[in-house]
């Protein structure tokens, strides 16, 4: 096959986001790790899973970089999970270290991938992948709102009875509490729900989905979530390898984009080959301003914290 995806951590979200991206049969995929053997068993696992699927790609499981040469993508999601009573910012030192070790090794060999930062906290992790690759701002992405927006679509859909495929929802901002979803453009059909839901009813929904991921955490126990954000990345790097330039939204570098510069945040985005190939900004109310604004103050926080600018 020609293209290659591969996985950096290959564990609950690295396994289930390769797993999904081999299933589509557009690109092989390896899938690292630091822990021998895991890669290895995980991989040999969902090779056999393909007579079934009906697959064709390769999945190569490895502690070797020497693996990923030539990736076309090369999603990262090394690093430590939320426990309970943890938030995303409490994994940022652990993980900068990981995620300092990971991406000069991934760059000796894919020196021309597109990254999709999957780690913790997102934003300001996709950040630093930026300045260590010194990559174009294009090429360094993060996954965060395909899967927040999917999660208000399914929390939508559910409250509605009516099918997840018809509720486009649009979310802005931090992969956090301060992410700023925008009723007035979450759709159904072509209805806004603004017009189908009271404000008590959305904020109920839209608290329900700013705060998924801790529910999952504090049901799990022993981790986060991992089936939504893995076949999220590999959305993402679908859209790259496809060169299908899907609008999704992702956490991208911004250069004045909604006032905003020198941050990673999530927007919407059109996805291709090029990764990141346009940022399509669209004017907020005053309101929006001042969520987003709070969500960006948050990263450009924590980005200080850890002596990244
Ligand atoms: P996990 O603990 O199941 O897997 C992490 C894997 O990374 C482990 O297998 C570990 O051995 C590996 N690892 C650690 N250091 C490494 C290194 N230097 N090189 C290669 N591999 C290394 O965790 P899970 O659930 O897969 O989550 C991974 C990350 O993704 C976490 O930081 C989590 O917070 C984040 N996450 C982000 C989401 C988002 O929307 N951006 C959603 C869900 C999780
Ligand atoms: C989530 O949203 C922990 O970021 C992860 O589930």
């Amino acid at each position: 096959m020609s293209s290659k995806v591969s996985v950096i951590g290959a564990g609950n979200v690295g396994a289930t986001c390769a797993q999904r991206v081999a299933q589509g049969g557009y690109a092989d995929v390896v899938l690292l790790d630091i822990v021998n053997g895991m890669p290895q068993g995980k991989s040999v696992d969902m090779m056999h899973s393909h007579p079934v699927v009906g697959s064709i790609s390769n999945i190569t499981g490895t502690n070797n970089y020497e693996d990923t040469a030539g990736s076309d993508v090369v999603v990262i999601t090394s690093g430590s999970a939320r426990k309970p009573g943890m938030d995303r910012r409490d994994l940022a030192f652990t993980n900068a270290e990981v995620i300092k070790s990971v991406v000069p090794q991934v760059l000796e060999h894919s020196p021309d991938c597109v990254i999709i930062m999957v780690t913790n906290p997102l934003d300001t992790m996709a950040y630093l992948a930026l300045k260590l690759s010194n990559l174009p701002k294009n090429r360094v992405m993060g996954m965060s709102g395909v899967l927040d927006t999917a999660r208000f679509r399914a929390i939508i859909a559910a409250e509605l009875d009516v099918s997840v495929e018809d509720v486009s929802a649009c979310i802005l901002g931090a992969h956090g509490d301060t992410m700023a979803p925008i009723p007035r453009l979450t759709t159904v059909g072509c209805v806004p729900i603004t017009e189908l839901l009271s404000k008590e009813e959305i904020d109920r929904l839209v608290d329900r989905a700013v705060h998924s991921g801790a529910e999952i955490v504090s049901l799990l126990k022993n981790g986060s979530a991992f089936y939504a954000p893995g076949v999220s990345a590999a959305q993402m790097a679908e859209a790259v390898v496809l060169d299908s330039k899907r609008i999704l939204p992702v956490a991208a570098y911004l250069e004045g984009e909604f006032g905003l510069s020198g941050i990673y945040l999530g927007v919407p985005a059109k996805v291709g080959a090029r990764g990141v190939e346009q940022i399509l900004e669209f004017e907020l109310t005053a309101d929006e301003k001042v969520a987003l604004g709070k969500s960006a103050q948050t990263v450009r926080d924590l980005v200080t914290d850890l002596d990244l600018s």
